[in-house]
Parts: structure tokens; sequence; C-alpha cells
């Protein structure tokens, strides 16, 4: 059967970095009281005039490059954000241009911090189907641009950056020891959408808004959902936390990754952790922890990796893939 491969990684982060130092000066904070609650010690902030297309192309660029392959070689991109260069056109266009790629397809991806996740699962289906037989998935943001510098509560808490993977078809046994993503369970509830959400939009305000988020409210449903869905994918594969070798969650907060590593029995030494670095990066988090661990060689080949995300919607949303 057809699996899809993961075949190259990259990433980029901003070259500003604002610790939680310098955040104190900025509102009423403290280092101490981020870490404890969040994790995260400092986080990257794209630079005036540097937009959310400039940090995905460099990612872009660095997974070819990993790969092995140029633009002609790509018939699809799919890019995962929340934080667009403008309303429209695509950024993933803009990519696609910068990339001087010009046959193909271009599209983002809207699910906020499970926009990678989501933009995977997506690429998987057309490689499956056979519609794209390579396609560039990038997650990237300058989440910096719709925070709220006055809010305390939402400000401390992300950053800015980019990651993307190059995945190709493979012919494969059908096995659960196929390279590739071996499935994805992808979920979403309205319901929940005014506990995370930006209070600007084209058509709601016609302004970009600001990031708004009950706090307590999302940390409360994390849990369960990421859950959830690496149930799913464990009961999809028969498999269970004894056969991960790494567990690349997406990176909000430290006691969240924590608490759902710990509800599912899957042991800290396996769990990858970015955010002290990057704090929440959103729909780049993921590609940026899996681009690290695979550059620092700490994620290798035949390994078997969990990826999960949950985010404003609510949406969630996990992949399970041999590298
Ligand atoms: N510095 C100091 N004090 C603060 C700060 C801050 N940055 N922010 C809030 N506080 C204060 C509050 O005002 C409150 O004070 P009060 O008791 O006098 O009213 C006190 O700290 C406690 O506030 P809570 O919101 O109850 O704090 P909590 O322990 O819940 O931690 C946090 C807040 C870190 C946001 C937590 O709720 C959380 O992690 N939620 C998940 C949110 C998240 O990760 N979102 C990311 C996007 S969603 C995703 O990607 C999954």
């Amino acid at each position: 059967m057809i699996r899809t491969i993961i075949v190259g990684s990259g990433s980029y982060l901003p070259s500003k970095i604002l610790t939680n130092q310098e955040l104190a000066a900025m509102v009423e904070t403290s280092d101490e009281w981020i870490v404890q609650r969040t994790g995260i010690k400092e986080r990257r902030i794209a630079a005036e005039g540097e937009l959310t297309s400039d940090l995905a192309t460099i990612a872009a660029e660095r997974a070819l490059a990993d790969a092995g392959y140029t633009a002609d070689d790509i018939d699809l991109i799919i890019l995962a954000t929340a934080t667009p260069d403008h309303t429209f056109p695509a950024t993933a266009v803009t990519v696609q241009d910068r990339l001087g790629m010009h046959h193909g397809a271009a599209f983002d991806m809207q699910a906020v911090c499970s926009g990678f996740v989501f933009a995977l699962a997506t690429a998987d289906c057309y490689v499956r189907t056979e519609q794209a037989r390579r396609v560039l998935v990038i997650g990237a943001e300058t989440f910096s641009r719709i925070l709220d510098w006055s809010d305390r509560t939402t400000c401390v808490l992300f950053g800015d950056g980019a990651g993307a993977v190059v995945v190709e078809a493979s012919e494969q046994p059908g096995e659960i020891s196929d390279r590739g993503i071996l499935t994805s369970h992808l979920r979403s509830d309205g319901r929940h959408k005014e506990k995370l959400y930006v209070d600007g939009g084209p058509s709601a305000t016609r302004t970009v808004g600001h990031l708004r988020m009950e706090g307590r409210e999302v940390f409360k449903h994390a849990v369960s959902m990421i859950a959830d869905v690496i149930e799913a994918a464990f009961e999809a594969t028969g498999t269970g936390p004894a056969d991960i070798d790494w567990f690349v969650p997406h990176q909000a907060n430290k006691r969240i990754i924590d608490a759902s590593a710990k509800k599912l029995g899957i042991p800290q030494d396996k769990v990858v952790i970015t955010v002290d670095r990057h704090g929440n990066t959103s729909a780049a988090s993921i590609p940026l922890a899996l681009d690290e661990a695979r550059r620092e060689g700490v994620i290798g080949d035949g390994q078997l990796v969990l990826l999960e995300a949950m985010g404003g919607g609510f949406t969630w949303g996990s992949v399970l893939v041999r590298m």
C-alpha cells in the first residue's frame, strides 16, 4: 500500500529572543510565575517587517535541502497558520512564489494550534489517493502580531517561528512496521470557540484583532481532548504507549504536556520539549520540535513518533508516524 513518508524537515526561528525577565518589565509578571505555570523561559519574536511567509520560506527551503529536493519536485504546499501575511491570498501562495514554484497548488490550513496536524493529515490523504506525489507541509506563525501586549494572561505564552516537512508516497507492505503515517485522527467542536479566539477579523470587525483566552477553561479541556485522539491512534493501529519511541506534542504549556503524558502512560524521557525556549508557536510548534529532534539525532529513522495538538475552536488531532 501507499504510505506517506517524511523525507526531510527544516525550521526557522527569528533571531530576537524575548526573555521572561524582559516581559516582567512590560507587564506585571515574573520569571518565576511564567516558568512555574507554563515551563516557558523565552520565546522568539519576528523582526519588524518579517512576515509569516518569510519564516515559512526559510523553513521550507531547509526542509527541501534536507530531503535533497527542489521546489520542482513538489506537487502541493499546505501551510498551516492562524497569522497569515494578509487576509488573502493564502500565505502558501506567497511561499510557493518565493520558492520559484509555478506549478501544482498551494493553500493555507486554519486550525490554529492544531494546524500542522490537520495539514499533515490532509497531505496524507492527497498522497494516498495519488493526487500528489510529494507535498511540502509547513507550520508558520507570527503570533506576536495578534497578542495584546498589555494582557499578562496571554502575552507571556506565545512566540514566533516556522517548521516544515517534505512528505512523499512510498510503497510499503501495509504493516505496523511500515515507514510513514500509520494513522491520523482529527476533531473539532465549535461550542468551545469563545474560550480561545481572536476578537477581530475581516467580516466581523474589519480589523485583525487580538488573542483572547480563558486559560483555565483551555487547560481543563486540553488533557482529555489530547488523550481522546491519542487513544484513537493506539486503537486504530493496535499500538500502545510502550511502542512509542518519541512523543512530540504541541508545545503549548509544559504542565499540559506533562499531564497528557502521565495520563497516557508515556514516560517523560520519551517526550520532546521545546516550549521552554520557543513558547507556544501554535501551528509551528510540532514541526519546529520534530526538526530540532531530527537534527540533534534524537529522533532517527525507523522510530515510531506520536504527534498531537489541541487549540482554538477547539480543534485537536493526532498523527502516528514511523520515521
Ligand atoms: N503573571 C503573573 N500573574 C498572572 C499572569 C502572569 N503572566 N497571568 C495571570 N496571572 C494571575 C491571574 O491574574 C490570577 O490572579 P488572581 O488570582 O489575583 O486573580 C492568577 O495569576 C491565577 O490565574 P489563573 O488564570 O487561574 O492561572 P493558572 O494557574 O490557570 O495559569 C495559564 C494560567 C498558564 C494560562 C493556564 O491556565 C494555562 O496554562 N492554560 C492553558 C492555556 C494555554 O496553554 N493556551 C495556549 C493556547 S491553547 C493550546 O495551544 C492548547
